[in-house]
């Protein structure tokens, strides 16, 4: 399956999906990282792996539809079929999510629908939450509402910063995504109203 991955900063959890694409675990081709911000290092990961790392402005756009109408151009121009949000700070419009119908995927550092949008372990931290964790789900026109896919758990300790809670989350985004993302290859998730099926594998 082709994957655009879009991206704004660190990219870890585009290294851990190239990483299981490497060592064979991924069934998958990333054909094109797009990062709205020059700076992210995730760009210089692609580039070390000879993914093309594209920089595309937001700032040089109208406005939101007219900045996913070109990312839908590229994403299209490569030949995805599958596109991945890993730390992409953007809010995403009807122009792009209607173009990749279930074809667009998050993750999110909470166990949704708790602690939504942004700084969402701090969210889980003031709200003193004994769990959290992360959700990998379908992107839909809300701001992480979409049919969810895989979640994974920890616990938050006493003495947990935001960093520390952070990444002990980071840890299970980095097994799930590429998880998530594989049993899309294989076929095996269907959407049927706000669940996600997963099919068992065919022995
Ligand atoms: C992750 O915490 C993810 O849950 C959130 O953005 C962060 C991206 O981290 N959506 P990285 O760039 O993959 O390291």
């Amino acid at each position: 399956i082709k994957v655009g991955v879009l991206i704004s900063g660190s990219g870890s959890n585009l290294q851990s999906i190239i990483d299981r694409i490497e060592d064979g675990s991924l069934s998958a081709d990333i054909v094109c990282v797009i990062s709205n911000n020059a700076g992210a290092f995730g760009l210089e990961r692609a580039r070390k792996h000879t993914i093309p790392a594209l920089h595309m402005d937001h700032r040089q756009f109208a406005g939101r539809s007219a900045y996913d109408a070109a990312l839908v151009e590229t994403l299209q121009q490569y030949g995805v079929e599958l596109v991945i949000l890993a730390g992409f700070m953007r809010i995403i419009t009807p122009v792009l999510i209607d173009a990749f119908p279930h074809a667009i995927m998050n993750i999110h550092p909470a166990i949704l629908p708790a602690f939504p949008g942004l700084h969402a372990q701090r969210q889980a931290l003031d709200h003193g939450a004994r769990i959290s964790g992360c959700t990998v789900h379908f992107v839909d026109a809300g701001t992480d509402t979409g049919p969810i896919i895989i979640q994974a758990a920890v616990p938050v300790l006493d003495d947990d910063t935001e960093e520390s809670l952070s990444a002990r989350i980071q840890v299970e985004e980095h097994r799930v995504y590429p998880r998530a993302i594989q049993l899309y290859a294989e076929g095996r998730l269907s959407v049927e109203g706000r669940r996600v099926i997963i099919t068992p594998p065919v022995p």
